[in-house]
Protein backbone atom coordinates (compact mmCIF):
# COMPACT_ATOMS: atom_id res chain seq x y z
CA UNK A 1 0.00 0.00 0.00
CA UNK A 2 1.32 3.14 -0.92
CA UNK A 3 -0.34 7.05 -0.12
CA UNK A 4 0.98 8.47 -3.27
CA UNK A 5 0.30 8.00 -6.98
CA UNK A 6 3.00 7.61 -9.42
CA UNK A 7 2.71 8.48 -13.56
CA UNK A 8 6.08 7.08 -15.10
CA UNK A 9 6.30 8.56 -18.70
CA UNK A 10 9.92 6.78 -20.30
CA UNK A 11 11.35 7.23 -23.23
CA UNK A 12 14.07 8.27 -26.00
CA UNK A 13 15.19 12.16 -26.86
CA UNK A 14 12.32 14.00 -28.27
CA UNK A 15 9.94 11.80 -28.18
CA UNK A 16 7.51 13.92 -26.23
CA UNK A 17 7.90 13.26 -22.79
CA UNK A 18 8.83 16.17 -20.82
CA UNK A 19 5.70 18.49 -22.78
CA UNK A 20 3.32 15.57 -22.12
CA UNK A 21 4.51 14.85 -18.88
CA UNK A 22 4.32 18.29 -17.91
CA UNK A 23 0.55 18.72 -19.24
CA UNK A 24 -0.50 15.90 -17.62
CA UNK A 25 0.63 17.01 -14.29
CA UNK A 26 -0.26 20.16 -14.32
CA UNK A 27 -3.93 18.68 -15.18
CA UNK A 28 -4.04 16.30 -12.89
CA UNK A 29 -2.24 18.96 -9.95
CA UNK A 30 0.45 16.29 -9.74
CA UNK A 31 4.13 17.33 -8.71
CA UNK A 32 5.79 16.89 -12.59
CA UNK A 33 9.88 16.00 -12.05
CA UNK A 34 12.35 15.61 -15.09
CA UNK A 35 14.77 13.39 -14.14
CA UNK A 36 17.00 13.63 -16.93
CA UNK A 37 17.28 17.69 -16.29
CA UNK A 38 19.38 16.23 -12.16
CA UNK A 39 21.49 14.12 -14.73
CA UNK A 40 21.90 17.31 -16.92
CA UNK A 41 22.56 19.19 -13.93
CA UNK A 42 25.42 16.87 -12.53
CA UNK A 43 27.00 16.50 -16.15
CA UNK A 44 27.03 20.70 -15.93
CA UNK A 45 28.17 20.91 -12.72
CA UNK A 46 31.55 18.64 -13.73
CA UNK A 47 31.80 20.16 -16.42
CA UNK A 48 32.22 23.53 -15.00
CA UNK A 49 34.25 21.79 -12.30
CA UNK A 50 36.45 20.09 -15.04
CA UNK A 51 36.14 17.02 -13.63
CA UNK A 52 36.40 13.79 -15.93
CA UNK A 53 33.82 10.82 -15.56
CA UNK A 54 37.10 8.77 -14.68
CA UNK A 55 38.12 11.03 -11.88
CA UNK A 56 36.59 8.65 -9.63
CA UNK A 57 37.44 10.40 -6.04
CA UNK A 58 36.37 13.74 -7.56
CA UNK A 59 33.19 12.36 -8.98
CA UNK A 60 32.22 10.65 -5.78
CA UNK A 61 33.40 13.98 -3.25
CA UNK A 62 31.08 16.17 -5.93
CA UNK A 63 28.16 13.86 -5.83
CA UNK A 64 28.12 14.08 -1.98
CA UNK A 65 28.76 17.85 -1.98
CA UNK A 66 25.32 18.30 -4.50
CA UNK A 67 22.46 19.32 -3.76
CA UNK A 68 19.66 19.53 -6.69
CA UNK A 69 15.46 20.29 -5.97
CA UNK A 70 12.91 21.48 -8.11
CA UNK A 71 11.42 25.05 -7.41
CA UNK A 72 8.85 26.55 -9.54
CA UNK A 73 9.08 24.88 -12.72
CA UNK A 74 13.18 25.53 -12.26
CA UNK A 75 15.89 23.23 -11.02
CA UNK A 76 18.21 24.35 -8.94
CA UNK A 77 21.61 23.15 -8.55
CA UNK A 78 23.11 23.87 -5.04
CA UNK A 79 20.98 26.72 -4.78
CA UNK A 80 21.69 28.13 -8.12
CA UNK A 81 19.45 28.12 -10.75
CA UNK A 82 20.50 26.04 -13.64
CA UNK A 83 17.12 25.68 -15.95
CA UNK A 84 18.57 27.32 -18.83
CA UNK A 85 22.28 26.35 -18.80
CA UNK A 86 21.91 22.35 -18.36
CA UNK A 87 20.36 23.12 -22.28
CA UNK A 88 23.79 24.00 -23.28
CA UNK A 89 25.14 21.56 -26.65
CA UNK A 90 28.14 20.74 -24.36
CA UNK A 91 25.76 19.11 -21.87
CA UNK A 92 23.60 17.46 -23.89
CA UNK A 93 26.76 15.36 -25.71
CA UNK A 94 28.40 14.60 -22.43
CA UNK A 95 24.85 13.71 -20.45
CA UNK A 96 25.21 9.95 -21.33
CA UNK A 97 28.37 9.14 -20.47
CA UNK A 98 28.19 10.54 -16.75
CA UNK A 99 24.70 8.59 -16.61
CA UNK A 100 25.83 5.31 -17.06
CA UNK A 101 28.14 5.92 -14.14
CA UNK A 102 26.50 3.60 -10.97
CA UNK A 103 27.49 6.61 -8.24
CA UNK A 104 25.53 8.98 -10.12
CA UNK A 105 22.71 6.53 -10.60
CA UNK A 106 22.86 5.78 -7.17
CA UNK A 107 22.20 9.33 -6.15
CA UNK A 108 19.62 10.25 -8.03
CA UNK A 109 17.77 7.54 -7.75
CA UNK A 110 17.35 8.37 -4.04
CA UNK A 111 16.39 11.52 -4.52
CA UNK A 112 13.98 10.45 -6.97
CA UNK A 113 12.07 7.46 -4.87
CA UNK A 114 11.84 10.17 -2.09
CA UNK A 115 9.93 12.43 -3.92
CA UNK A 116 8.10 9.74 -5.24
CA UNK A 117 7.23 8.63 -2.04
CA UNK A 118 6.15 11.84 -0.60
CA UNK A 119 4.21 13.38 -3.77
CA UNK A 120 1.85 12.77 -6.31
CA UNK A 121 3.94 12.54 -9.33
CA UNK A 122 4.28 12.61 -13.08
CA UNK A 123 8.13 11.71 -13.40
CA UNK A 124 9.80 11.71 -16.74
CA UNK A 125 13.17 9.91 -17.94
CA UNK A 126 14.38 6.72 -19.37
CA UNK A 127 14.35 4.45 -16.08
CA UNK A 128 11.74 5.64 -14.45
CA UNK A 129 9.17 2.66 -15.13
CA UNK A 130 12.18 -0.26 -14.87
CA UNK A 131 14.00 0.84 -11.97
CA UNK A 132 12.82 4.53 -10.23
CA UNK A 133 8.77 3.34 -9.67
CA UNK A 134 8.51 0.05 -10.88
CA UNK A 135 5.18 -0.15 -8.81
CA UNK A 136 3.70 2.97 -10.90
CA UNK A 137 0.12 3.01 -11.11
CA UNK A 138 0.88 4.07 -14.48
CA UNK A 139 3.36 3.32 -17.22
CA UNK A 140 4.00 4.92 -20.63
CA UNK A 141 6.72 4.46 -23.03
CA UNK A 142 6.74 7.31 -25.78
CA UNK A 143 8.67 6.80 -29.03
CA UNK A 144 8.77 8.50 -32.32
CA UNK A 145 10.93 8.19 -35.47
CA UNK A 146 14.59 9.34 -35.24
CA UNK A 147 14.06 11.94 -37.99
CA UNK A 148 10.65 13.33 -36.17
CA UNK A 149 12.40 13.54 -33.09
CA UNK A 150 15.55 15.42 -34.66
CA UNK A 151 13.18 17.71 -36.77
CA UNK A 152 11.02 18.21 -33.32
CA UNK A 153 13.82 19.52 -31.44
CA UNK A 154 15.43 21.28 -34.10
CA UNK A 155 12.55 23.80 -34.69
CA UNK A 156 12.23 23.87 -30.71
CA UNK A 157 15.95 24.89 -30.77
CA UNK A 158 15.73 27.21 -34.02
CA UNK A 159 13.79 30.02 -31.81
CA UNK A 160 16.71 30.80 -30.03
CA UNK A 161 18.91 33.27 -31.75
CA UNK A 162 22.15 32.75 -30.84
CA UNK A 163 21.12 28.64 -32.26
CA UNK A 164 23.61 27.53 -34.97
CA UNK A 165 23.60 23.87 -34.88
CA UNK A 166 22.11 22.12 -38.58
CA UNK A 167 19.00 19.76 -38.17
CA UNK A 168 21.65 16.92 -39.00
CA UNK A 169 24.04 17.94 -36.24
CA UNK A 170 20.78 17.32 -33.73
CA UNK A 171 19.66 14.34 -35.74
CA UNK A 172 23.53 12.70 -34.88
CA UNK A 173 23.27 13.95 -31.60
CA UNK A 174 20.27 12.56 -30.57
CA UNK A 175 20.81 8.92 -32.14
CA UNK A 176 24.29 8.82 -30.18
CA UNK A 177 22.85 9.45 -27.11
CA UNK A 178 19.75 6.86 -28.22
CA UNK A 179 22.75 4.29 -28.99
CA UNK A 180 24.55 5.14 -25.49
CA UNK A 181 21.35 5.02 -23.34
CA UNK A 182 19.85 1.94 -24.91
CA UNK A 183 23.28 -0.25 -24.59
CA UNK A 184 24.59 1.18 -21.18
CA UNK A 185 24.64 -1.63 -18.80
CA UNK A 186 22.63 -0.65 -15.60
CA UNK A 187 19.11 0.71 -16.26
CA UNK A 188 19.30 1.10 -19.92
CA UNK A 189 16.95 3.25 -21.79
CA UNK A 190 13.83 -0.17 -22.12
CA UNK A 191 10.12 -0.40 -22.28
CA UNK A 192 9.25 -1.74 -19.00
CA UNK A 193 7.04 -4.40 -19.67
CA UNK A 194 3.73 -3.45 -18.38
CA UNK A 195 4.21 0.18 -20.00
CA UNK A 196 1.80 1.25 -22.83
CA UNK A 197 3.91 2.07 -25.53
CA UNK A 198 2.77 5.19 -27.70
CA UNK A 199 4.37 5.68 -31.18
CA UNK A 200 3.69 9.94 -31.21
CA UNK A 201 5.41 10.32 -35.20
CA UNK A 202 2.15 11.27 -36.14
CA UNK A 203 0.55 12.66 -33.13
CA UNK A 204 -0.37 15.78 -31.63
CA UNK A 205 0.49 17.21 -28.58
CA UNK A 206 -3.19 16.61 -27.40
CA UNK A 207 -3.77 13.77 -28.53
CA UNK A 208 -0.41 12.10 -27.13
CA UNK A 209 -2.31 13.09 -23.29
CA UNK A 210 -5.80 11.67 -24.31
CA UNK A 211 -4.33 8.81 -24.82
CA UNK A 212 -2.57 8.76 -21.87
CA UNK A 213 -5.55 9.91 -19.65
CA UNK A 214 -7.80 6.45 -21.47
CA UNK A 215 -5.33 4.34 -19.59
CA UNK A 216 -6.04 6.60 -15.95
O1 LIG B 1 15.00 15.85 -22.95
P1 LIG B 1 15.97 14.92 -23.60
O2 LIG B 1 15.26 13.83 -24.26
O3 LIG B 1 16.99 15.60 -24.44
O4 LIG B 1 16.84 14.18 -22.50
P2 LIG B 1 16.71 14.27 -20.93
O5 LIG B 1 15.42 13.68 -20.52
O6 LIG B 1 17.02 15.66 -20.53
O7 LIG B 1 17.85 13.27 -20.46
C1 LIG B 1 19.22 13.55 -20.66
C2 LIG B 1 20.02 12.29 -20.46
O8 LIG B 1 19.98 11.90 -19.10
C3 LIG B 1 19.57 11.05 -21.22
O9 LIG B 1 20.07 11.02 -22.55
C4 LIG B 1 20.13 9.92 -20.36
O10 LIG B 1 21.50 9.70 -20.64
C5 LIG B 1 20.04 10.50 -18.96
N1 LIG B 1 18.87 10.01 -18.21
C6 LIG B 1 18.95 8.78 -17.61
O11 LIG B 1 19.95 8.09 -17.75
N2 LIG B 1 17.94 8.33 -16.83
C7 LIG B 1 16.84 9.05 -16.65
N3 LIG B 1 15.87 8.60 -15.86
C8 LIG B 1 16.72 10.30 -17.28
C9 LIG B 1 17.75 10.76 -18.08
O1 LIG C 1 11.26 15.33 -23.28
P1 LIG C 1 11.54 14.82 -24.65
O2 LIG C 1 12.95 14.97 -25.06
O3 LIG C 1 11.03 13.43 -24.86
O4 LIG C 1 10.68 15.71 -25.67
P2 LIG C 1 10.10 17.19 -25.48
O5 LIG C 1 11.20 18.11 -25.16
O6 LIG C 1 8.92 17.16 -24.60
O7 LIG C 1 9.50 17.47 -26.95
C1 LIG C 1 10.23 17.93 -28.02
C2 LIG C 1 9.37 18.85 -28.90
O8 LIG C 1 8.41 18.10 -29.66
C3 LIG C 1 8.59 19.92 -28.15
O9 LIG C 1 8.86 21.16 -28.74
C4 LIG C 1 7.13 19.54 -28.37
O10 LIG C 1 6.31 20.67 -28.48
C5 LIG C 1 7.15 18.76 -29.67
N1 LIG C 1 6.09 17.74 -29.87
C6 LIG C 1 5.76 16.81 -28.91
O11 LIG C 1 6.35 16.85 -27.84
N2 LIG C 1 4.81 15.85 -29.11
C7 LIG C 1 4.14 15.77 -30.25
N3 LIG C 1 3.21 14.82 -30.41
C8 LIG C 1 4.45 16.71 -31.24
C9 LIG C 1 5.42 17.66 -31.02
Amino acid sequence: YRKTIQIAIDGPAGAGKSTIAKKLAKELNFLYIDTGAMYRAITYKLLINHIEVTAHKELVDLLTSTNIRFEKGDILLDGNVVTHKIRSPEVTDNVSKVSAIKEVRMTLLKIQQEIASKNNVVMDGRDIGTRVLPKADLKVFLTASVEERANRRYQELKTDPSFNLSLRTIKNSIEQRDYEDENRELDPLVPANDAILIDTTKMSINEVVEKIKENL
